[in-house]
């Protein structure tokens, strides 16, 4: 087609279509007396990373010995009890990282190592060589069920499928004996590979095989791990699926009921939540959903998703920063800046009318509301996930006059008179427009310098000395620069800045009127220096503001009297 007759398209509604006959909807259960909308999550599930096999395995460059053990120290130091650490039989690093750790003693007590085996003699073997040793090991079997796999891939029928899983178990069970014989506290977990593509009551009938072929028992309970392997449907067919297999599971008691889900479509946590609510107790994931494709569930979202409900989320989130950096250099996936609780801008608001929002739930949280977080437009307090309240706002041409004052109030202790600010904003707004980007904060202080401090006018301030006339009476005599020449000046006043003002005034002979004036510390520690915001008007009622900073309260006042005198000169 030329460029023309698209245009042409366009113009008259023709564009070009997509192929979407290629493609049929999923076909839902039937659960019309579904319980679980009314559900409500109200306590983190067991969580299991499975970081250093599903996610790893689906990295460009899996991670190397030295990466894992970061990945695992990390996964340890967040507080993760259940770790998937590899698929020992498939892969050799993966079998000598498992000895590494059991070797070395590097697993917590309270923390159990998952293996993954596939439902193959040989494998199961090696598996177990690989564990032996460990206190706590989950022995992670899988096998796919899916209607189409077994059509397509294996040729099986369903009673040869469940043959094949019971099978598979018996044999972990007399392969993993010698390790329970030494210690070793052995958990099945069972997964049917896409459960959701696979017809409910197959799914069911098989693991509920597997059940009693391992012989779970309420003490000694299985895990049924059912994975969205991709997914396929809107999140709440996941929890309808979940339901029924929990509702429809003989011995459910004698399980626990694990999900799995991917996020092909871009809602493996909301699936995952649904199917919590649906009655689930386990969850599978990575840090920031790394994994097959479109990745795995997101563990760090989902359990903040809880955190910021009031619930624990069971694992310690709060230093954000190093989870980003180690998950960035173990997997060399960047985490985008618009990730959920971890992304460079998720705190950012660049919008005025935000700054604005964010700027008084700030003001009411610190004077202590009801002890809960309201701040507008801030899910989370960022600093629970070690990120900084400065860094909520940023300034560029969409920002207002709150976005202003809260960047000169958060990052230099300076507070602005609202008539200064008003002032001031559009020159921000004029640079950030300029500019075309953010107004980083070091920028807008130089700009409010050269605005209101190091104003370019004629007077300058050389020297000054205040004496006391009477308890009453100030004197100051000093010496001053206009344009080129030097001048001294003389006055008295009841303090020294009446004393300053009254010099001035009989040697430049132009009336002075200081209408506003406040000064306090910066926020700069021992060093600390005194800020003068001060505003003069002339005759005619105009308004200059003027700013000196020192280290000298009398300076920072002489200066700032100074600066508004420049800024009548030169406007
Ligand atoms: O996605 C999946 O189905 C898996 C299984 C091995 C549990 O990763
Ligand atoms: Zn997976």
């Amino acid at each position: 087609m030329t460029s023309e007759n698209q245009a042409a398209n366009l113009r008259t509604g023709l564009a070009k279509k997509m192929p979407h006959q290629k493609y049929r909807a999923f076909e839902p259960i039937a659960l019309p007396d579904r319980q679980w909308p009314d559900n409500r999550i109200i306590e983190a599930p067991r969580w299991c990373s499975v970081d250093l096999r599903d996610g790893n395995q689906a990295l460009v460059e899996p991670m190397n010995p030295v990466e894992k053990h970061k990945m695992w120290d990390l996964l340890v130091e967040i507080g993760f009890k259940e770790i998937e650490v590899g698929f020992p039989a498939a892969s050799q690093t993966d079998f000598e990282f498992v000895r590494k750790i059991i070797e070395e003693d590097l697993i917590p007590d309270d923390l159990t190592i998952q293996v993954l085996c596939q439902a193959r003699k040989e494998l199961i073997e090696r598996t177990c060589e690989a564990v032996s040793g460990a206190s706590n090991v989950i022995f992670h079997l899988y096998n796919s069920t899916s209607t189409l796999q077994r059509k397509v891939v294996f040729d099986m029928s369903q009673a040869e499928v469940i043959q094949l899983a019971t099978d598979a178990t018996k044999l972990v069970k007399e392969n993993t004996k010698k390790l329970r014989d030494e210690g070793t506290r052995v958990i099945l977990e069972y997964s049917p590979e896409s459960y959701t593509a696979t017809e409910m009551d197959f799914a069911i009938e098989i693991c509920s095989e597997v059940l009693n072929e391992w012989d779970a028992s309420e003490k000694e309970k299985i895990i049924l791990n059912l994975p969205s392997t991709v997914e396929m449907a809107t999140p709440n067919v996941y929890a309808d699926q979940i339901e029924y297999f929990i509702r429809n599971l003989p011995g459910r008691n004698k399980a626990i009921i694990s999900l799995h889900t991917h996020n092909d479509r871009g809602t493996g946590i909301a699936a995952s939540e649904l199917g919590l609510m649906a009655g689930a107790e386990r969850v599978e994931g990575t840090l920031f959903g790394n994994g097959e494709r479109t990745g795995n569930l997101d563990i760090i979202t989902m359990a903040m998703n809880m955190f910021s409900q009031g619930i624990d989320p069971n694992l310690y989130l709060g230093d954000m920063p190093k989870i980003v950096s180690v998950s960035e250099e173990c997997t060399k996936i960047p985490i985008h800046v618009r990730q959920p609780y971890a992304g460079e801008l998720v705190f950012t608001a660049f919008s005025g009318s935000h700054q604005d929002a964010i700027k008084k739930g700030m003001h009411l949280v610190s004077t202590g509301s009801d002890n809960f977080w309201e701040v507008p437009y801030l899910p989370i307090d960022p600093n629970d996930v070690g990120s900084s309240y400065r860094e909520t706002v940023r300034v560029n041409s969409q920002s207002g006059k709150g976005g202003v004052a809260f960047v000169l109030e958060h990052h230099f202790g300076v507070t602005l008179p609202r008539a200064l600010l008003l002032e001031f904003s559009p020159v921000v707004q004029g640079l950030s427009e300029a500019g075309g980007g953010e107004l980083k904060p070091e920028e807008m202080w130089n700009a409010f310098k050269k605005e209101y401090i190091d104003v370019n006018g004629p007077y300058r301030l050389i020297e000054y000395k205040l004496g006391a006339a009477s308890p009453e009476i100030e004197i100051c005599n000093g010496l001053i620069q206009v344009s080129e020449n030097e001048l001294r000046i003389n006055g008295r006043g009841s303090g020294p800045i009446a004393a300053f003002v009254d010099a001035l005034v009989k040697t430049l002979n132009e009336p002075l009127n200081v209408v506003e004036y406040q000064e306090y510390a910066l926020n700069e520690g021992s060093q600390a220096r005194a800020i003068c915001i001060l505003c003069m008007e002339d005759e005619s009622k105009n308004r200059y503001y003027g700013v000196g900073v020192s280290k000298n309260t009398n300076r920072a006042a002489f200066e700032s009297i100074i600066s508004s005198l420049n800024r009548k000169w030169i406007k």
